[in-house]
């Protein structure tokens, strides 16, 4: 049996052995915001389930690939899909590949999802740079014995999302331009949506927006020192705010609406690097 570390060693090297140069920033890709892995120049893609120990996801929206190539002239990672607590695996599977970026030497970690609007100000549609997280999971991907080779006991939080790259992505939507919003991301453990009273609860506690991944990727790459941003893709309001039931289609289809500002916006952050 080899041990988890050297699990995420083996997948680097697998990867590296494939990718060459490998460049230093890295964008995980949410629900049915994909299609950016295909906006890359001079593309080297990869499957999931080709790579040693890399856990596979079957959630509709969820390509499955991991791309390197360019984009605005700078190579960057990409990776097309994510594995989900919901899916029945446990936190340290969640965050497998988020330890791979690490071993490869990835600085920058941008993290996408699509999102579930509490703050009653935002709009279907909006993009929200995430400021910081609630880890409303009731686990942590850092339970278990620790590994000094990633990281420390005890990690601070108290800047989970880098105060640079927020700025970053707000130069990068002000050039564009486009609007965009700041807010606090509240992580649940899914599949179900929410209900009203739970949306009404995360309101108080300053939550507004809710999905089901992002904080245990962003938890573990803080243990690794490594730099993060999130954007969420505001792709419904939560329960209880409009009077109508949530649909994972309509969360297909905001995305799909938006794709074309996120991806922009993405490229404005990368170029800004
Ligand atoms: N709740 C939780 N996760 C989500 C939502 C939501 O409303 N929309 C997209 N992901």
């Amino acid at each position: 049996m080899t041990d988890y570390f050297d699990r995420v060693t083996q997948a680097a090297e697998f990867l590296r052995a494939r990718i060459g140069d490998v460049p230093d920033v890295a964008i995980v890709l949410g629900s049915g915001l994909g299609d950016f892995a295909d906006s890359l120049g001079e593309p080297v893609s990869l499957r999931y389930e080709d790579i040693p120990h890399w856990p596979a996801s079957n959630v509709m929206g969820h390509a499955g690939k991991l791309v390197v190539g360019a984009s605005r002239g700078r190579r960057i990672l990409v990776l097309a899909g994510r594995v989900h607590f919901y899916e029945g695996h446990d936190l340290r599977t969640v965050t497998f590949a988020t330890r791979v970026l690490w071993k490869l030497g990835i600085k920058v970690l941008i993290l996408t999802n699509a999102a579930g609007g509490i703050n009653t100000k935002f709009g279907q549609g909006a993009l929200m740079v995430i400021d910081d997280h609630i880890n409303f999971l009731g686990t942590n991907p850092l339970v278990g014995p620790n590994d000094d080779r990633f990281g420390f006991r005890f990690p601070d939080m108290s800047e989970v999302y880098s105060r640079r790259l927020r700025a970053l992505a707000d130069d990068s939507a002000k050039a564009i331009p486009l609007p965009i919003e700041h807010g606090v991301y509240v992580a649940v453990h899914g599949p179900s949506y929410e209900t009203p009273a739970e949306i009404r609860a995360f309101r108080n506690w300053g939550a507004d927006a809710v999905g089901m991944s992002t904080a245990p990727e962003a938890i573990v790459a803080r243990h690794m020192k490594m730099e993060v941003l999130g954007i969420s893709c505001i792709t419904n309001m939560a329960a209880g705010v409009l009077p109508q039931p949530l649909h994972h289609d309509e969360v297909m289809q905001t995305a799909q609406r938006v794709k074309g500002q996120f991806i922009a916006l993405l490229q404005g952050i990368v170029e800004r690097l």
